[in-house]
């Protein structure tokens, strides 16, 4: 009877790590995960050129990074369809994280349509968009922007 208790208890103890592996796994962000994200976002996507507010000599405003700003620039020939002013992604408010993601990697996002121009259509592949996401997430969208 003894031994029946404990190895079943053996057993539910393993059903349970089973269990909880996977779900660790995919939500867990590793700090060399956003470190690279911070590297592509600040310096390989550049997505501050869009997405921070810049002061009258042309430089990010640290504590409006990544806040989303009115974009200041047009092109020559103006597409009929563009948007003027970015969104605010430090945190990535109202994403998920894998919506964010899957947006990285196919340029649709959560209602399945792209972000209009100039937002680029990023075709980036799994790794960097989950290194990228990592970074926003780790972010506050209120915070004064230190990172
Ligand atoms: C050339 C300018 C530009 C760059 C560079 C840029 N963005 Fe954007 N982004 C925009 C604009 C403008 C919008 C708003 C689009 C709209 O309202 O349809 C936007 C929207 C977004 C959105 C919201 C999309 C939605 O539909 O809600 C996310 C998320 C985003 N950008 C992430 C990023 C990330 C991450 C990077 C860098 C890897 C980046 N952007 C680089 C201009 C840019």
């Amino acid at each position: 009877m003894k031994i029946i208790t404990l190895s079943s208890l053996a057993i539910l103890i393993l059903l349970s790590l089973v269990r909880i592996a996977p779900t660790f796994a995919a939500s867990s962000t590793t700090a060399a995960q956003i470190t690279r994200g911070k590297y592509l976002v600040e310096e390989v996507a550049k997505c501050e050129d869009c997405h921070t507010e810049h002061d009258e000599k042309g430089q990010p405003i640290p504590s409006k990074k990544l806040r989303g700003a009115i974009l200041p620039f047009k092109m020559f020939s103006q597409p009929p369809v563009w948007a003027d002013q970015s969104a605010n992604i430090a945190g990535l408010p109202g994403w998920k994280r894998e919506d964010a993601v899957r947006f990285l990697m196919t340029g649709l996002a959560y209602n399945n349509l792209p972000a209009r121009p100039p937002m680029p259509l990023y075709k980036l592949n799994r790794e960097d968009a989950e290194a990228i996401v990592a970074y926003l997430k780790s972010l506050s969208p209120i915070d004064q922007g230190k990172n």
